[in-house]
């Protein structure tokens, strides 16, 4: 079952992403491992972009990945990897290596099994990867990552990664992890706010309707709703 956590200003949700962030840092550093954290774009960018800065951590050891991205150049507006570069390179000290980027030369079909590789060095081949932290945001069409409602990928039960090429929300070429992936992580964050978010947020945590971010279901690890007071506000207990 998720945990619903309902913070009534954009500022407690920052902190909040911190606290989860430096628990679950300190978890996976205390193994002798890297600290594997998938992230989404969206107004996740900002959100992070002001919670990492708090945090105190071996920033060298952290490994960025990407619960999805845009098949686009990294100097486009489109790409979220060039995001999350301008805004976190220099807040905090990470470098560019420490983002497992796509390839933005390759089709969104060689850009899907390219990434399978570069998961690879980091998950063994062999097991399902098993991320420490997923970020991830929500489309007001009940979207998280690149699996859009009613899509084929949802049913994916084996690739890791799948090109998408048929994105309603632009731009339309894409990469996405699975829903084998996302559900093998040890914790699934999802930060969610303002007032156009509040009807799929019900639609989801109170109606269960079975939307793409309805699915994400850790088998083993746990799922945290993070919202604002405008995304929880048709929430019956909000
Ligand atoms: C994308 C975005 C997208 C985003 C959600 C939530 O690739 O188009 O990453 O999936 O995460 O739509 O976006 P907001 O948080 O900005 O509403």
């Amino acid at each position: 079952m998720e945990k619903i956590l309902i913070e009534p200003r954009d500022g407690l949700v920052v902190s909040c992403l911190s606290n989860l962030l430096q628990t679950s840092a300190v978890e996976a550093l205390a193994t002798g491992d890297t600290f594997k954290v998938g992230l989404s774009g969206g107004s996740l960018v900002n959100l992070l972009a002001k919670s990492l800065p708090s945090i105190t951590t071996d920033w060298s050891r952290w490994r960025f990945f990407f619960c999805d991205e845009r098949v686009v150049p990294f100097d486009s507006n489109d790409s979220t990897y060039g995001e999350y570069k301008s805004k976190f390179i220099g807040k905090v000290p990470v470098t560019e290596d420490q983002f497992i980027k796509i390839d933005p030369d390759l089709s969104a079909e060689d850009a899907a099994k390219d990434y399978i590789k570069k998961m690879s060095v980091y998950f063994p081949p062999d097991r399902v990867p098993c991320f420490d932290v997923l970020l991830l945001g929500l489309g007001p069409d009940g979207h998280t990552c690149s699996l859009f409602p009613g899509h084929k990928i949802l049913n994916e039960s084996s690739l890791w990664v799948c090109p998408v090429n048929d994105s309603p929300k632009p731009p339309p070429s894409r990469i996405t992890l699975t829903l084998p992936v996302i559900n093998n992580a040890k914790k699934c964050i999802f930060a969610v706010i303002g007032a156009s978010k509040a009807d799929v947020v019900k639609r989801i945590l109170q109606d269960r309707e079975n939307l793409p971010a309805a699915r994400v279901q850790p088998q083993n690890g746990e799922l945290y709703w993070i919202l604002d007071k405008a995304a929880a506000e048709l929430l019956e207990a909000a």
